[in-house]
């Protein structure tokens, strides 16, 4: 008889952890996959004296609603002699963005204000600073390759690559 009582309280107890150990599965399961979905939304990048970005390709999956590009410039040069920035347009708005930023000056980070044509944009920075922007990828279309650019004046033939949602 109490050998019996013992079997039912482990075999409740052995249900219990086994509810308990699914539950956890599920938890890990949904917190990984949100945890690697934000990674990928995150995307940094470097770009040096050498007026160079690190990477001329860059890609976000579909799923992130928001992307952060987070820009470290890992030179010395001051932003206003080596300044970088990140700035994220369509392929064919690139170039007429690039040239009106020219004269828009380092106050306006060599964007010209209230330009409609920038999807995305940092502020331009010196060596060992880093920056970062967070854009809604509302409105972008997958598959479709953007530019992004640094509109520093001479940097923006060089320093630029692809942005694309995938
Ligand atoms: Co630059």
């Amino acid at each position: 008889m109490q050998q019996k009582q013992d079997q039912t309280r482990w075999s409740k107890t052995m249900k219990n952890v086994s509810i308990f150990s699914g539950m956890l599965a599920v938890l890990i399961a949904l917190f990984g996959v949100r945890a690697v979905a934000d990674d990928h939304c995150n995307l940094s990048l470097g770009a040096a004296d050498n007026m160079q970005f690190s990477t001329k390709a860059m890609a976000a999956p579909v799923a992130c609603e928001n992307v952060t590009v987070t820009l470290n410039h890992t030179g010395v040069f001051p932003k206003n002699a080596m300044g970088h920035n990140w700035v994220l347009t369509t392929e064919a708005d690139f170039k007429g963005v690039a040239m009106d930023g020219g004269s828009a000056g380092l106050k306006n980070n060599y964007v010209k204000e209230g330009d409609t044509r920038v999807i995305a944009m940092t502020e331009i920075i010196g060596g060992g600073e880093s920056t970062s922007v967070t854009f809604s990828t509302e409105g972008l279309t997958a598959g479709t390759a953007y530019t992004f650019f640094c509109s520093f004046p001479g940097h923006w033939g060089i320093m630029k690559g692809t942005f694309t949602l995938s």
